[in-house]
């Protein structure tokens, strides 16, 4: 049987198939289930210093086994999920806490978070830090200077200077994670053409397999400049779609639409295909298939030009 463990940041998954910070993780029932249901790594909903207020409903199904949803961050305190991240330590699978928003937050749970449960790795989203490269580099530098465990940047789509954005801030962060849902986007349905979201025109963000080619994207792109470890999160539901990611580049995958769509065993399912298909094609472990489309895009362009 392939090897689908992988050591990223010195810390060791035993499967590559992580949770992506969302309702799949939202409470502790959840963070337990996902752990039964096979996860690599437990990456747990935002925290942000204060808890969300989001209007309900915050989620509605949508087609190709998509969602919208317009959920910010979690409506919990960081308190409330401390007994589920120290249930995670004790299982020995790696926690990873996401926290946001400014520097100022992320630098006071951070500091809270080492002192309190010591997760093996900080994930901090982007998606209401704006889109410019400053801010979004203010908040990563604030976080390394707060903590000593690695961080990541959970980066959204839609970054004008995607390529500058992971030159300069892989110099502080340990990682990226790509992508965030989509958004803003709009479903109307056509029987009863009111706003169905809790937002304030119905508007949401986009998830699921309708994102995954600009989540592959995102991802080649951002490993192809620069080496630090790439996360990728967008539209994943097998094995197959895992491998693409780590021929992008990718180091280890996370999941949070199918999960809602399909239940927690997704995690284990997704795990054990991608061993599947590692076997048939006879690859030994995921290090051979790391960014092998990135290898084949450079050698075709030195032998046709770019
Ligand atoms: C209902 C919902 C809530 C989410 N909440 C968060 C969140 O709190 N923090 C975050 O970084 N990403 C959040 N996401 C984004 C996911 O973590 C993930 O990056 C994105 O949905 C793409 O992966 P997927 O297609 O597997 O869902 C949320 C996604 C959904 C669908």
């Amino acid at each position: 049987m392939a090897d689908i463990s992988i050591i990223v940041n010195g810390v060791s998954f035993r499967n590559p198939v992580l949770t992506a910070a969302g309702p799949n993780v939202g409470s502790e029932e959840m963070i337990h289930k996902a752990i039964g249901g096979g996860a690599g790594g437990i990456v747990t909903k935002t925290v942000s210093v204060y808890p969300a207020k989001d209007k309900k409903p915050t989620i509605k199904k949508g087609n190709f086994e998509g969602l919208f949803n317009c959920e910010t961050w979690s409506e919990k305190p960081l308190l409330y999920f401390t007994p589920a991240y120290r249930y995670v330590r004790t299982n020995r699978i790696p926690l990873i806490v996401s926290i946001g928003y400014t520097p100022e937050d992320v630098s006071r749970l951070g500091t809270i978070l080492e002192k309190e449960v010591q997760p093996e790795i900080i994930e901090f989203s982007t998606h209401y830090t704006g889109r410019s490269l400053k801010p979004l580099l203010k908040v990563a530098a604030s976080l390394k200077r707060a903590v000593s465990c690695p961080i990541w940047m959970k980066v959204s789509p839609g970054i004008p200077d995607l390529e500058e954005l992971a030159l300069s801030a892989s110099s502080i962060v340990d990682g990226f994670v790509a992508i965030n849902s989509l958004g803003p986007t709009l479903d109307i349905d056509i029987e009863n053409p009111h706003p169905f979201l809790g937002s304030s025109y119905g508007e949401g963000w986009l998830s699921g397999p309708p994102i995954l080619p600009l989540a592959l994207c995102t991802v080649y792109r951002l490993a192809k400049v620069q080496a630090k470890p790439v996360i990728g999160a967008g539209g994943i539901s097998s094995g197959e779609d895992a491998i693409k990611f780590f021929m992008a580049g990718a180091s280890l995958v996370q999941i949070c639409t199918a999960a809602l769509r399909k239940g927690p065993e997704i995690y284990g399912k997704v795990a054990g295909e991608i061993a599947e298909w590692l076997d048939s094609h006879n690859y030994a472990s995921l290090k051979e298939i790391r960014g092998l489309y990135i290898r084949n895009a450079e050698e075709r362009a030195k032998l046709l030009g770019p």
